[in-house]
């Protein structure tokens, strides 16, 4: 960093952070707690739809103690939508510790923090310095971008060869401004289509000198997705209850309601399927699924004809599920009673789902 004038280069970034940053409510009085959900948000989605979450979680839980005393249903209920419920699931063990062992404070320990359920690197360092303004660098997709554009890296592993530079810019006693100006900056300004014009530190751009902003970061290669066929039902009674089930397995999405079915239907992964076909193969093996636990014959399953159709991905998965309507009569009620572990309720919308079940769910009021 030879010829760096770091002065200047803070000067200018912060004066155009204060300028510009965009009225966020954690930014109000940046209290642990605060930062803490936000950046958890802000892990899952992007800005608006966080801020939307964030305002709402506030209002029902504005306190630690207000988490840890929820139940997990209503914690799982509050992150719906947001995906990966793993991390609802330690906000609520981490705010039992908090309310248990340390009087519902956020400590400003990094030894204590870290050592949370769910508080990795990133939001350990965006805690303490962001709400606690000690010296911790916080290093997101954005302050990747724009490092990445800043001193034209080119490494595979852009968040080890930032790690340093991020670190040795930080003005000591500064972090809360610095963090957050990175990301700001990251997120109005140098996207991923750069808009230079606007840029505040245009001048310590290598990337731009060399004409190459368009070109950093590099991209990186494509994750491979892994097909995945599920296939649910959606039974229905003549008083139009619907059935639900708990998940009981320890992965993904545990505690969780769900359509009865199968959520793994293996096909070979050089196939490609069209979706009349898939459609298919999730029928046929949804029907022997539910002949075999009922003890019924196919005749007597009669599915709506056009099951509802949903994709998502999620890791390193790609979803493709299908949910077939079928309406019961009240023996078939009896036998399923007789039969699943699960429950007939009128409205789905008090049990928090995955986002694929609550979208079939939708489509039926
Ligand atoms: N993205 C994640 N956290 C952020 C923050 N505190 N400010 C701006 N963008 C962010």
């Amino acid at each position: 960093m030879i010829n760096f004038n770091k002065q200047e280069f803070i000067q200018n970034l912060f004066t155009w952070f204060n300028n510009n940053k965009r009225d966020l409510p954690w930014r109000k009085t940046y209290t642990p707690y605060h930062v803490w959900i936000s950046e958890m948000m802000l892990q899952q989605t992007q800005m608006e739809r966080g801020v939307d979450y964030f305002n709402k979680w506030i209002k029902k839980y504005p306190n630690p103690t207000d988490v840890a005393n929820a139940t997990l249903q209503d914690i799982l209920q509050s992150w719906e939508g947001l995906g990966y419920y793993s991390r609802a699931r330690n906000i609520h063990k981490a705010a039992q510790i908090i309310r248990d062992n340390h009087q519902g404070i956020i400590p400003c320990d990094v030894n204590i923090l870290q050592n949370l359920p769910g508080i990795g690197d990133y939001t350990l360092c965006a805690i303490m310095g962001i709400a606690f303004e000690k010296d911790f660098a916080t290093i997101d997709a954005n302050v990747e971008r724009v490092f990445a554009r800043l001193f034209n890296l080119t490494e595979k592993n852009l968040k080890k060869a930032c790690f340093p530079l991020v670190n040795e810019l930080l003005p000591k006693g500064s972090a809360r401004i610095y963090n957050q100006a990175l990301m700001e900056l990251g997120a109005l300004v140098c996207k991923k289509n750069p808009q230079c014009i606007q840029c505040p530190i245009i001048n310590f751009c290598e990337s731009k000198q060399l004409n190459l902003e368009q070109y950093r970061p590099i991209p990186k290669e494509k994750k491979a997705y892994i097909p995945i066929l599920a296939s649910f039902v959606i039974i229905q009674t003549p008083q139009k209850e619907i059935f639900i089930q708990q998940r009981a397995t320890q992965k993904l999405w545990h505690n969780m309601w769900e359509f009865y079915g199968i959520d793994n239907i293996f096909i070979e992964p050089t196939k490609k399927l069209t979706h009349k076909e898939q459609e298919q193969i999730a029928k046929q093996t949804l029907i022997q699924e539910l002949t075999k636990t009922l003890s019924i014959q196919e005749q007597e399953i009669n599915f709506l004809e056009k099951p509802i159709h949903t994709t998502s991905t999620y890791t390193n998965h790609k979803l493709s599920a299908y949910f077939f309507l079928w309406n019961i009569s009240e023996k078939q009620k009896e036998q399923i009673q007789h039969n699943l572990k699960g429950v007939f309720v009128k409205n789905t919308h008090e049990f928090a789902m995955a986002s694929h079940h609550r979208k079939a769910s939708l489509t039926l009021y």
